[in-house]
């Protein structure tokens, strides 16, 4: 049998995730497992993107969350309270939860996973921050063994979006603003990303994880990018730095230590790990791993002990990649219900016992470079270009870079070529008596 999903939300978020979850040709086989049972909506006129039965679409959600035959409500509606209340009921109900809700995870993260550990269920959130980027797992599994320092990420991709081009066009903060407004990068009411607050509920969340202890949200020193000026940046710029909007946890225990500092400003145990957290525009040296990270794009650098820095770069948002985040974590619910039957967790176990296919390097399509030398004899070029021609070897470009002794140097790039015509055309052109030799030959991205 199935395992049913009760979604909440067919919005960007939702509609990605049915989409997904409705194309079979998906990777792993344990999502054709998944049943889209119902999806909750606030209205059913509305058209939409994806085709579900009439039985699945309902404005019900409170009979969603509380139905005995939905095993994992996916809450993909966003807002604060109403998410917040479902995801409890659900929760009291015996359903397993995946959220993609930083706000709601961020305020009431205490309330809900307190009532989550009473019932014996999970709750996955792996979409709440950096969008389709995988760090919530990485955090609390392949990581969990390190001892971690700081945790800095660009995790609002407006803001980023803005600096970058306020970096790169010199422009002042309020047109970039509007400019990207009238894109759709940026929300009619900014307010949430522009003063560091979005920013603000990921880094608690992701601080949460890398110390093990939960964060209050008041404790998170948040400040936005409204007041960074282009004067800064170009200033920055000549300085060596970029301006990025981080958002830093880090362990205080060494400052603490300097400063003879031990009260921490919310109450807690001896034990609990002394950290700091914090959303501000910040100057970033150029050759930074973060200082690289442009526009919608986020990134979380990581550096523990033993492992050093590790950085997981890619897309904050989006509903494909929010998608990927949302199955990723149905599809750790599914297997861990199917836990109980089955000896072996099927994503830990090997699930494939045959052979891929692989394409041999002579069909393989790529581009080219390549360095000849050859005699300094007029029309050396164009018996190149015939040789290649005669093979279906098309060339970006082909110049002569200078000599070496008495021998010409002509360096040679194609456009995408399959290996097997581009090593018969060498084969050609190595019986040219202009040639000398081919020192250099190396595959180009
Ligand atoms: N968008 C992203 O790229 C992204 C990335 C990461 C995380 N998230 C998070 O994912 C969540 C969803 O975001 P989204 O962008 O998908 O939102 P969205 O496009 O605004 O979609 C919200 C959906 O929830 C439904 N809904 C909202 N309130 C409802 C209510 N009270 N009763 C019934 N249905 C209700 C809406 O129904 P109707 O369609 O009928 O209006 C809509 O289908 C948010 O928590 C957001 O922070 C989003």
């Amino acid at each position: 049998m199935g395992v049913k999903l009760g979604i909440l939300g067919l919005g960007t978020v939702g509609t990605g995730t049915v989409q997904l979850l409705q194309d079979k040709s998906f990777r792993h086989p344990l999502l054709q497992e998944v049943e889209i049972y119902r999806v909750g909506v606030r209205s059913l006129d509305k058209p939409r993107a994806v085709t579900l039965p009439d039985s699945v679409l309902t404005t019900d959600l409170e009979a969603i969350v509380s139905d005995p035959a939905v095993d994992i409500v996916v809450e993909v509606m966003g807002g604060l309270e109403k998410a917040r209340s479902l995801i409890l009921k659900a929760i009291q109900n015996g359903k397993h939860v995946v959220t993609a809700n930083k706000a709601v995870i961020s305020r009431f993260g205490d309330e809900i996973f307190t009532a989550a550990n009473q019932a014996g269920v999970y709750v996955m959130l792996e979409a709440a921050v950096g969008g389709g980027i995988p760090v919530i797992q990485p955090l609390k599994q392949s990581l969990s063994v390190n001892r971690i320092h700081t945790v800095t990420g660009i995790i609002n991709g407006t803001t980023n979006y803005i600096l970058t081009r306020m970096q790169t066009e010199g422009g002042n903060f309020s047109d970039v603003l509007a400019d990207a407004q009238r894109l759709g990068y940026a929300e009619a009411d900014p307010t949430a990303d522009v003063d560091g607050l979005d920013a603000a509920d990921k880094i608690a969340i992701l601080a949460s994880l890398a110390f093990g202890g939960r964060i209050k949200l008041k404790d998170v020193y948040s400040e936005g990018i409204r007041q960074v000026s282009k004067t800064d940046i170009a200033y920055a710029e000549k300085l060596g730095f970029v301006i990025k909007l981080l958002a830093i946890a880090q362990s205080a225990a060494p400052l603490a230590a300097i400063a003879n500092r031990t009260t921490p400003s919310s109450p807690s145990s001896p034990s609990s790990p002394l950290i700091s957290v914090r959303v501000h525009p910040t100057l970033v040296p150029k050759a930074h791993p973060l200082a690289s990270i442009n526009g919608v794009n986020n990134a979380i650098l990581i550096e523990g002990e033993p492992i050093g820095q590790v950085m997981f770069f890619g897309p904050g948002a989006g509903a494909g990649a929010t998608a990927s985040a949302v199955s990723s974590d149905i599809l750790n619910l599914v297997a861990a219900l199917k836990k109980s039957k089955t000896a072996l967790n099927p994503l830990l176990a090997c699930a494939h016992q045959d052979y891929c296919q692989i394409v041999p390097m002579a069909e393989l399509v790529t581009r080219f470079y390549a360095r000849f030398l050859t005699k300094d004899q007029p029309g050396v070029i164009g018996k190149l270009g015939t040789c290649f021609g005669n093979h279906g070897v098309s060339l970006e470009s082909i110049v002569q870079t200078g000599f070496q002794g008495e021998l010409a140097e002509i360096v040679v790039v194609t456009h995408d070529v399959q290996e097997g015509d581009f090593r018969q055309a060498l084969t050609e052109i190595q019986t040219l008596t202009a040639v000398d030799s081919i020192p250099s030959l190396l595959r180009v991205v």
